[in-house]
């Protein structure tokens, strides 16, 4: 195993990963309106809270399905058919499916889980915070295709792919949180 063939991995893991990352970016420009809970509580304290909305929900989601399909094309264009591990269109899509929309369904149950602690909607939690959407878009994904999973995240070197996304995932939270401060689309730089 050469150092080039490793970074190839990793950069690989994060490009066919990106489609996870995008959702709850896109669900801040897109959310408002209805929340998902419809404002209910349960014992005391909302569902999950004003920050989630379904017009954050499906926005986020179809922005990063979107995305997939744009990295495919782009994979198919300039390389000749393939598909830089996506596997085919229907699994391409079905991956990228699962990767969008789990990343919003983790995102909810972290403020989920907020909220049964006592922690308002907004505020910080931390490791939750960053990594909540991170495991409900790995699980769905495993749900859908574990081998595609395990080939591309875990099995050997691959491992190194996701220990990346791990780090990557822990800086790009604070840039793109201070980015929605600074645009206003925020209220809080976390
Ligand atoms: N958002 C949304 N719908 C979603 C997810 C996010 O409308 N399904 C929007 C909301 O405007 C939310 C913002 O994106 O305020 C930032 O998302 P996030 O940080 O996850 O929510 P918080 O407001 O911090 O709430 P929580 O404490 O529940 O995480
Ligand atoms: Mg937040």
């Amino acid at each position: 195993m050469e150092i080039l063939d490793i970074i190839i991995i990793m950069l690989a893991g994060l490009w066919l990963f990106l489609p996870a990352m995008l959702p709850n970016s896109a669900a801040v420009v897109f959310g408002g309106g209805t929340p998902i809970d419809l404002g209910k509580s349960w014992r005391g304290k909302r569902i999950l809270g004003d920050g989630k909305t379904w017009r954050g929900f499906f926005g986020g989601g179809f922005a990063g399905v979107l995305l997939g399909v744009i990295l495919m094309g782009i994979a198919y264009i300039f390389d000749k058919g393939a598909l830089w591990g996506y596997i085919d269109w229907w699994t391409g899509l079905g991956i990228v499916f699962c990767l969008s929309f789990g990343s919003l369904l983790g995102d909810m149950l972290g403020s989920f889980v907020k909220r049964r602690i006592g922690i308002e909607r907004g505020k910080k939690a931390p490791i939750l915070d960053q990594y909540d959407f991170l495991i409900g878009a790995f699980l769905l994904t495993v749900l859908f295709n574990h081998s595609w999973v395990y080939a591309t995240y875990i099995e050997g070197w691959h491992i190194l792919a996701l220990i990346f996304l791990l780090i990557i995932t822990l800086l790009l939270h604070r840039v793109m949180n201070i980015i929605g401060y600074k645009t206003g689309l925020k209220d809080v730089p976390w």
